[in-house]
């Protein structure tokens, strides 16, 4: 099969075209670099079955030709990062409400199935354990520009499913929980790249809040494998699917586990949300996927420790 990635020099994506380019697809990848990196995927710059479109999902054309082209589309193109989105609500609401409604237009031009990459922030403030897909979300105020993220991948959620009921054309939703990996930058405010940064310098760990919020962290090969195998799970049209890893660690201990995998001696220190994001920032106390959906669909289980992600992340496996 052909298939589109748009943010595929980016984290995630990259690892998904090296899973396709694996099992002998064709990839097509879409993408700015403002986030991602041509180093990411410079390793399939020779291959054949390979091309890269340095542009914006925010151009028609460019996506007209691209879609034209392609079998699939996976649209992970998106702004992603707590740090950028409440530095830049605005790029982040255009960048995912616009460019999914531009990709969601070309899939029906062309009749082509749409996976779109959404999140577990959209399940929001709810203090439900474990999330289910069926769940409600719970937003917060629209003046704490957190939310924006969520909002604008709810919105891309509800504009996927009402274009397959109005125009027929195949769309899943994937809601990726956190997923940690080889090439995640720390850039954009994600934890368990920067506490890996600040181990192997010997810098402090710098946990936000009190850090008894906690997280589930997947391996991104487990994630990828899951979102590859799509392609032939039918069944999976029309449905959101969580993805990710049920096993569930708070900050402090992530910090801690960070620390003692790289045999690290830094200290570990805590700031407020406050001064690492912006007065009144909120955070979720717990974030756990309920993946019995992935499961029975896709076979799907989270197979790699946190402590092997810990290794690659730092570049020692
Ligand atoms: N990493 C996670 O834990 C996580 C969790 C939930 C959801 N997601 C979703 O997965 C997807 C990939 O995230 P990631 O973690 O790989 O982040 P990333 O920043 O590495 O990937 C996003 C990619 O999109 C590209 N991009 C941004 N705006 C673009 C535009 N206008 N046109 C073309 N390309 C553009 C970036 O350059 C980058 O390569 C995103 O949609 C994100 O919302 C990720």
């Amino acid at each position: 099969m052909k298939v589109l990635i748009t943010g595929g020099a980016g984290f995630i994506g990259s690892h998904l075209c090296d899973v396709l380019l694996g099992r002998g697809h064709s990839v097509m990848i879409l993408d700015d670099l403002s986030t991602g990196s041509m180093s990411n995927v410079e390793q399939h710059l020779d291959t054949p079955d390979f091309t890269l479109a340095i542009d914006t999902v925010l151009d028609e054309m460019v996506l007209d030709r691209l879609v034209s082209e392609c079998d699939v589309i996976y649209h992970l193109a998106a702004a992603v990062g707590v740090q950028l989105i409440v530095q830049k609500p605005l790029h982040t609401i255009r960048t995912n409400v616009e460019g999914t409604t531009h990709v969601l237009n070309m899939a029906q031009r062309y009749g082509k199935k749409v996976v779109i990459a959404s999140t577990s922030e959209v399940y929001g403030k709810s203090s439900k354990v474990p999330f289910s897909e069926g769940d409600d979300t719970v937003s917060g105020p629209t003046t704490k520009h957190r939310w924006a993220y969520a909002c604008s991948k709810a919105i891309d959620e509800f504009a996927g499913f009402a274009m397959a009921k109005e125009s027929g054309i195949p769309v899943c939703v994937l809601r990726l929980f956190n997923t940690v990996g080889r090439r995640q930058s720390g850039q954009y405010g994600m934890v368990v790249p920067n506490f890996v940064k600040q181990a192997l310098n010997g810098d402090p760990i710098t946990v936000f809040g009190n850090g008894e919020q906690t997280r589930c962290f997947a391996n991104v090969a487990d994630v990828t494998r899951a979102m590859a195998d799509l392609l032939s799970c039918p069944a999976a049209e029309g449905e959101v699917v969580n993805l990710g890893s049920n096993s569930e660690i708070s900050i402090n201990d992530l910090a801690h586990t960070v620390k003692a995998t790289l045999q690290s001696n830094s200290e570990i220190t805590h700031i407020s949300y406050d001064e690492a994001y912006e007065d009144g920032f909120e955070d979720m106390l717990r974030r756990v996927p309920d993946l019995s959906k992935a499961e029975r669909l896709l076979g799907y289980a989270s197979t790699i420790d946190l402590e092997q992600t810990i290794l690659e992340v730092a570049g020692h496996a």
